[in-house]
């Protein structure tokens, strides 16, 4: 009997479930509509569809990759996050659904009609900084990352949301050499203790870059350098939010708050994680 759609779909969703790729159902899907070239649309109203011999074998060769467990946004060049579609290499960190909360407490911050400085420190994609800018058209941005190779992919997403007149990309070691001051300073810097690197799942082990996930002895070290340049970066009334790994929130509220700034309760996650630190300076 000759494939369908929803066939090889099922086939793939599969294989991925013994690989033990933890979402098997979407990354199919994904796989599907890569390597068969259809749309979402066609796979759910048209699950039937015939699909040639050709198609098949494209589905296949990008299902081994992922069997291999190489990230599907990898594979398929691409990563949704928040409302945006984002390019994505093995040179940026993935981005992330926890890091949407970044982006919600930013834009509580921001008003829609107050023109503002946002920096993002340690950029990589763009995603942080890029969905802010897209949903504050008054606002404008700094993105710094110490990978030249990042900010790369960064300026190309900017291109291709429209935004690249509204962002300028340095390189830099976080703060070093930055002059402006902002409203709003935003981070998700690497947060993972080095030791514990070797135990994540292989397809952040193995396949994200290691700058974008080292963050030294404890995970804190970006932390201390990015506070450290706290006082001289933020505006009187400005706003600072970063996002934090597991167990980190309350070591780096403490380093904030030994800074002299005032600290809110972290935001928690869906998981219910204390995910995104913020704070401003005392009034
Ligand atoms: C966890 S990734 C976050 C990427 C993106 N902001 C996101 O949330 O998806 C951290 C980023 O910080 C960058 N980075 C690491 N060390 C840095 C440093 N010393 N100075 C500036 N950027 C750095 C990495 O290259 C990486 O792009």
């Amino acid at each position: 009997m000759s494939e369908t759609l929803v066939s090889l779909w099922t086939d793939v969703r599969r294989r991925l479930e013994a690989a033990g790729v933890d979402s098997p159902v979407l990354d199919a899907r994904l796989l599907l509509e890569a390597g068969a070239g259809v749309s979402r649309l066609d796979i759910i109203t048209d699950p039937r569809r015939p699909v040639t011999s050709e198609q098949v074998a494209a589905v296949d060769a990008l299902t081994r990759r992922r069997e291999a467990r190489e990230p599907v946004s990898h594979i398929i060049g691409q990563r949704h996050f928040w409302t945006l579609d984002f390019h994505v290499t093995p040179d940026v960190l993935t981005p992330r659904p926890e890091t949407e909360f970044v982006v919600e407490v930013a834009l509580k911050e921001l008003h829609p009609n107050k023109v503002a400085d946002v920096l993002d420190l340690g950029i990589g994609s763009g995603a942080i900084l890029l969905t802010v800018l897209k949903e504050r058209p008054l606002a404008r941005g700094i993105g710094i990352d110490k990978s030249e190779r990042a900010l790369t992919i960064a300026a190309m997403n900017a291109q291709n949301l429209g935004l690249a007149d509204r962002i300028e990309l340095r390189q830099g070691d976080w703060a070093e050499g930055i002059s402006e001051t902002f409203d709003l300073i935003l981070s998700n810097p690497p947060y993972i203790a080095s030791a514990d690197i070797p135990g994540l799942a292989p397809e952040v082990a193995r396949y994200e870059p290691r700058l974008a996930l080292d963050g030294g002895a404890d995970g804190l070290d970006a932390y201390r350098a990015i506070i450290d340049a706290l006082p001289r970066l933020l505006k009187p009334d400005g706003v600072f939010a970063f996002e934090v790994g597991q167990g980190q929130a309350e070591p780096v509220t403490a380093l904030a708050a030994a800074k002299g700034f005032v600290m809110e309760q972290p935001h928690r996650d869906l998981a219910g994680i204390p995910r995104v630190v913020v704070g401003r300076r005392a009034a």
